[in-house]
């Protein structure tokens, strides 16, 4: 796997800061019946998008010092900054339609103690891979489950980082990945897909309402995070070697 220096990573994420794809003049139109579907899931994503990545930075800055890469926690700062951009933006809309932001709630909760207990890089890169992978099907069915075009705007931005935020955390578990042998390495592949898939199980029962308005039934969402589950941490990608990255993007004679 072609994988990118954190120089690389701070330049991109500090580039797509100045890029504006929300026009915040449009009036929010959403009806009762969208409002029904919608906002129990948009108010605990608001949340969960508005953590202060203390721990993630410790982790980080920890992890840096190991592996003498000096550059990498400002990379993850910045996509942290990212990631509280699409909370402040899904904030400030539910102020514009007149809904109070939810202050706490259990799978928040849960998600947050997770993390806490969770001080290897490893872990973290993994859990946030998963919420990645999630979002990205979630913001899509937010997007389809409304026809209003301001949300939809916040949506089509959130959408265009996570796909980047995923190749930052997908190059960063293969990096980790490739410092272990053959075997622990297959042994992670199986832990990862357990968790991956168990989480997944996790965010389709809190937020089925939403997916289903988004028309997503569960078999459609399962097959779609497995599909994102092969092209971020299968054994495919993981024991992929540089030579075999290259031949697969290599232009055909
Ligand atoms: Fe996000
Ligand atoms: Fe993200």
């Amino acid at each position: 796997m072609k994988t990118h220096s954190s120089t690389y990573w701070i330049n991109y994420f500090l580039e797509n800061a100045t890029i504006n794809r929300i026009d915040w003049t449009l009036e929010p139109l959403i009806n009762s019946k969208e409002k029904d579907n919608i906002l129990k899931s948009l108010k605990a994503w608001q949340l969960a998008e508005t953590g202060d990545g203390k721990h993630l930075m410790h982790v980080s800055k920890k992890y840096a010092q190991k592996v003498n890469d000096p550059e990498y926690p400002e990379a993850v700062n910045l996509f942290i900054k990212e990631e509280q951009k699409h909370g402040a933006n899904l904030g400030k809309y539910l102020d514009l339609i007149g809904v109070k932001r939810l202050e706490k709630n259990w799978d928040d909760s849960l998600f947050r103690q997770v993390r806490y207990f969770n001080s290897s890089m490893e872990l973290w890169t993994i859990t946030v891979l998963t919420v990645e992978s999630a979002a990205q099907i979630f913001y899509q069915a937010l997007k389809d489950a409304t026809n209003c075009q301001l949300l939809k705007q916040i949506c089509t931005d959130i959408l265009i980082d996570e796909a980047a935020h995923i190749q930052f955390q997908k190059e960063r578990l293969y990096i980790i990945c490739s410092q272990k042998n053959a075997f622990s390495r297959w042994l992670a592949c199986l832990a990862y897909a357990c968790f991956f898939t168990g989480t997944s199980l996790v965010i389709w029962l809190a937020h089925r309402k939403l997916f289903k308005a988004g028309h997503l039934n569960f078999s459609k969402y399962h097959f779609k995070m497995k599909n994102k589950l092969r092209k971020v941490a299968s054994q495919k990608v993981l024991f992929e070697t540089d030579t075999e990255a290259q031949l697969q993007t290599s232009p055909l004679f």
